[in-house]
C-alpha cells in the first residue's frame, strides 16, 4: 500500500508538471526555469521508483519511451480518416465555393475556417474520460497502426485533457510534424555519421512515428497540431473555429495562423497571406485548408467516398523543380568545411528563384552520383538552403563529368585536410577570407543577430577591403568607412550603422547561435542562454554543468568547452565586448520588448489616437513605418483605409482591424513569454529531461 500522503503528492506533481509541460511545449511560454521543472520531475521519478504502483501510463515521467515492440497492432478508427481534395489555384478554389453554395442552396457568402495544411503525418488520438488511451496512424483511412507508445513521447500531445474534458470518448485528429530546425539538425547528424539523410521533414516525422523503439521517437522531438475531431458531437461546439478553440482549451497546440473568412474572397486572401508567410514558418506547410465553418452545414454537405465535400486544400507551389547542373563548386564554410555546391540553371522553386543548391559533402555527392551537366530535381524547405535531391538518368547524354574534392582551398590556397573517420574535408588556412566571410554572414543572419542590410555582397567588400578582420570589427564600422563602398548610398550606410547599433543589444541566445560553435544550433543556443543567463557563466562552465542543460550531450558539451577554451575565441569575444556588445539575458529579452523587430503600418481612422497606437507599439519594442513593404509585419486598417491597405493585400501582409490590434497588444503586452514567441523569439523544445 502506498501511503495516502505520497499518493497525493505524486498527483500534485503530475498536475504541476502537466501544467508546465503545456506552458512550455504548447504555449511556448514557460513560467519556471528549466532547473525547477527538472527538480519537480526528479521528485516524481523518485516517488514512482520507490512505489511503482504510483506510475500510470499518463504520468509525465512516461514520455521517454516504452520497451521496443515486435510489430504494430492494427486498429480500426472510430470514424474513417478522410483525405482532402486539392485546389491547385484560385480557379479551383472558386469551383469549390460554387459547388458548396449550390449544394447548400445559398446565394450569399459561406463562412469558412481557414488553416495551414501541415505537411506531416496524420494521426488519431483517442481519449477516454479525458485520458489518452490510443494513438494511431491514418493507414488506409479505415484502419491504421497502433503507435500509442510513440505518440506518448510527443510533448505537445496531452496525456490528460485539460479543462472540461468530455466524459466519453473523443478522437482528436491532427498532424505530427518535425520543425525544420530539428529536421536540419537530424540530417546534419545523419550526414556527420555518414548515414543517408531524410528526404524531407515529413519523411523524418513519419519515420520517427513508425519506430518500433519509442525511445528513438522520444529523441526526435516531434510536434503535434490538432485540427479536428472525428465525432464532433463530443466537443460540444457548432463550428470548426470553435472546435479549434476547444482543442486549445484541452491543451493541444492549434495553428495561430487560422482565420474565419466570410465568403470566398476573404478565404482566398487568407490563403495567399499564409502562402506569403510560408518561408517563415518553423515547420513545413504545403497549402491552406478551407473548411465550411458551420458543422451543421458540413453534415449537410456530407462526403464522397474518401473526402469531405465541405473542405478543400488550396495547394501552394511545389517546393521541387527540375533543372540542370552547370557546375559543381567547392564552397568554404565558417569552420573551414569544404562542401560541394551545385551551380544551377536558375529555376523557380516554390516562388523563389534558385541558382545554387547544396550537395552536402563528398560522400553524399558520391552517393547521389550527380555529375556536372546532369538534369536534377532540386528542393527547398522554408528558408533551408536548397538541395539537390537526385539526377534524372534518362536525361544523361554521356557528356557529363565528375567533380573532385580540391587538394587546396579554392579561396586561400591552404591545403585541405580530411581527418580519419570524418566525412567533411576542411581548409587548414587560419586566415582564410572565405571562412571569415561565412562567419560574418552567419553572425548577421536573421536567426542570429539579424543585422538588416548586411548582405553577402557587402560582407565580401568589407573583408576584401580589410575593413573587417574579425566579427568585433563590425561594431566599429562608421558611416565614413561604409560610404566609399560600391552600391552604398549615404542613407544605407546610416541604416546599416543603426542596425549594427541595435544588434549590439542582442539576446544572449541569438548571440550564442551566431558564434557558430559546432553542434550548437538555435535550439541548443537558446537552451544554453536560458540555463546560464549570462555569457560569463557559460564561458567558464565546466563540462558537468553543461551536461545539465536539456539536450546537451557529451559531444555538444565537448564542442562548447573546446570553443571557449581556445584563446583565439576568447580574445574575439573580449574584442566584441570592448566594441560595445551588451548581451541581454533571455528574461530581459522576453519581458520588455515582445514586438522587437516587428514593423507596423497604420492606415485609415482609428478610435485610438494615432500617437497612442504608435507609442503602444514602440513601448513593446516594435517599429511604426509610414509605407507598406514586403517587410511590414502588420497593417492596422481603420475606417476608410487608403491605398496602403490595397498594397498590403497585394503583398500578402497580414491586416488587423482595430479590435485585432488591441487584442494583439493585450496578448503580447500581458504575458511575458508568450509575447516572446509572437515576436519570433521561438523557444526550443525541452529535450530528454529525464
Ligand atoms: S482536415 C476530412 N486540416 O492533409 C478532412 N487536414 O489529404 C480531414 N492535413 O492526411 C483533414 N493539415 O492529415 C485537415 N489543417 C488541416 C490539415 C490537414 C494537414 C492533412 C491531413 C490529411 C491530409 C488530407
Amino acid at each position: 500500500m502506498v501511503p495516502e500522503a505520497l499518493r497525493r503528492r505524486a498527483e500534485e506533481l503530475r498536475r504541476e508538471l502537466d501544467y508546465h509541460n503545456h506552458r512550455y511545449y504548447v504555449l511556448d511560454a514557460p513560467v519556471i526555469p528549466d532547473a525547477e521543472y527538472d527538480s519537480l520531475l526528479r521528485e516524481l521519478v523518485g516517488l514512482e521508483a520507490a512505489h511503482p504502483g504510483l506510475r500510470g501510463p499518463d504520468s509525465p515521467t512516461q514520455r521517454v519511451g516504452a520497451p521496443p515492440l515486435e510489430a504494430f497492432r492494427r486498429v480500426e478508427h472510430l470514424r474513417p480518416m478522410l483525405s482532402l481534395d486539392n485546389a491547385m489555384d484560385e480557379i479551383g478554389l472558386r469551383e469549390f465555393d460554387d459547388r458548396v453554395r449550390r449544394l447548400l442552396g445559398t446565394e450569399g457568402p459561406v463562412v469558412y475556417a481557414c488553416e495551414p495544411k501541415f505537411d506531416g503525418l496524420a494521426v488519431e488520438l483517442v481519449y477516454e474520460g479525458g485520458r489518452l488511451v490510443r494513438g494511431a496512424t491514418r493507414g488506409d483511412g479505415r484502419e491504421g497502426e497502433d503507435v500509442t507508445a510513440n505518440l506518448r513521447t510527443v510533448r505537445s500531445i496531452p496525456l490528460r485533457l485539460q479543462g472540461e474534458a468530455p466524459p466519453g470518448a473523443v478522437d482528436v485528429r491532427g498532424e505530427v510534424v518535425m520543425r525544420l530546425e530539428d529536421f536540419r539538425r537530424l540530417n546534419q547528424d545523419q550526414l556527420e555519421k555518414g548515414e543517408t539523410p531524410f528526404a524531407n521533414p515529413r519523411n523524418a516525422a513519419a519515420g520517427a512515428v513508425r519506430q518500433l523503439d519509442s525511445g528513438v521517437t522520444a529523441r526526435r522531438r516531434l510536434e503535434f497540431f490538432a485540427y479536428g475531431v472525428g465525432l464532433w458531437e463530443a466537443a460540444g461546439v457548432r463550428t470548426q473555429s470553435e472546435l479549434l478553440e476547444r482543442l486549445g482549451e484541452w491543451g493541444f497546440r492549434v495553428s495561430r495562423e487560422r482565420a474565419v473568412a466570410r465568403g470566398l474572397e476573404e478565404a482566398l486572401a487568407h490563403c495567399r497571406r499564409v502562402e506569403a508567410l510560408r518561408d517563415g514558418f518553423p515547420y513545413e506547410i504545403d497549402g491552406c485548408v478551407v473548411k465550411v465553418d458551420s458543422l451543421l452545414q458540413q453534415e449537410e454537405l456530407g462526403q464522397r467516398s474518401r473526402s469531405p465535400r465541405w473542405a478543400v486544400a488550396y495547394k501552394f507551389a511545389p517546393l521541387q523543380a527540375v533543372t540542370r547542373v552547370l557546375d559543381v563548386q567547392w564552397s568554404v564554410g565558417r569552420t573551414g568545411a569544404i562542401t560541394p555546391v551545385a551551380v544551377l540553371e536558375p529555376a523557380r522553386v516554390g516562388g523563389v528563384t534558385v541558382s545554387r543548391a547544396t550537395l552536402h559533402n563528398p560522400e553524399e555527392l558520391a552517393r547521389k552520383g550527380v555529375l556536372v551537366g546532369d538534369w536534377v530535381v532540386v528542393q527547398r524547405a522554408g528558408d533551408v538552403i536548397p538541395e539537390v535531391v537526385r539526377f534524372l538518368p534518362e536525361k544523361r547524354t554521356g557528356q557529363e563529368r565528375p567533380s573532385e574534392v580540391p587538394a587546396q582551398c579554392p579561396v586561400c590556397g591552404a591545403h585541405v585536410e580530411k581527418p580519419e573517420g570524418e566525412v567533411v574535408p576542411r581548409c587548414s588556412g587560419l586566415n582564410c577570407p572565405a571562412q571569415l566571410k561565412a562567419r560574418l554572414r552567419h553572425f548577421a543572419s536573421r536567426r542570429a543577430l539579424d543585422v538588416d542590410g548586411l548582405g553577402e555582397k557587402l560582407v565580401d567588400q568589407l573583408v576584401e577591403r580589410r575593413l573587417v578582420r574579425d566579427v568585433a570589427d563590425l561594431f566599429r564600422l562608421t558611416e565614413g568607412d561604409l560610404a566609399p563602398l560600391e552600391r552604398m548610398a549615404e542613407k544605407s550606410a546610416r541604416n546599416l550603422v543603426r542596425a549594427l547599433d541595435r544588434a549590439r543589444r542582442a539576446p544572449l541566445g541569438r548571440f550564442l547561435y551566431g558564434l557558430g560553435i559546432r553542434h550548437v544550433g538555435e535550439a541548443t543556443a537558446q537552451a544554453l542562454a536560458r540555463h546560464f543567463g549570462t555569457l560569463a557563466g557559460l564561458m567558464d562552465a565546466p563540462e558537468g554543468a553543461l551536461l545539465q542543460v536539456p539536450d546537451v550531450g557529451p559531444e555538444v558539451s565537448r564542442s562548447i568547452r573546446s570553443f571557449f577554451e581556445e584563446p583565439h575565441n576568447r580574445e574575439a569575444i573580449r574584442q566584441m565586448l570592448a566594441a560595445g556588445l551588451e548581451l541581454r539575458s533571455p528574461v530581459e529579452a522576453a519581458s520588455g520588448r515582445p514586438l522587437e523587430g516587428r514593423s507596423f503600418v497604420f492606415t485609415g481612422g482609428l478610435e485610438m489616437p494615432r500617437e497612442q497606437a504608435k507609442a503602444a507599439v514602440e513601448a513593446l519594442g516594435g517599429r511604426v513605418a509610414t509605407s507598406v513593404s514586403k517587410k511590414t509585419d502588420f497593417v492596422v486598417v481603420g475606417e476608410d483605409p487608403g491605398s496602403k491597405a490595397d498594397k498590403a493585400r497585394e503583398l500578402g501582409v497580414p491586416a488587423l482591424d482595430e479590435a485585432g490590434f488591441r487584442e494583439l497588444l493585450e496578448q503580447v503586452g500581458g504575458k511575458g513569454a508568450s509575447a516572446a514567441e509572437e515576436a519570433g523569439e521561438t523557444l526550443p523544445a525541452r529535450g530528454g529531461a529525464v
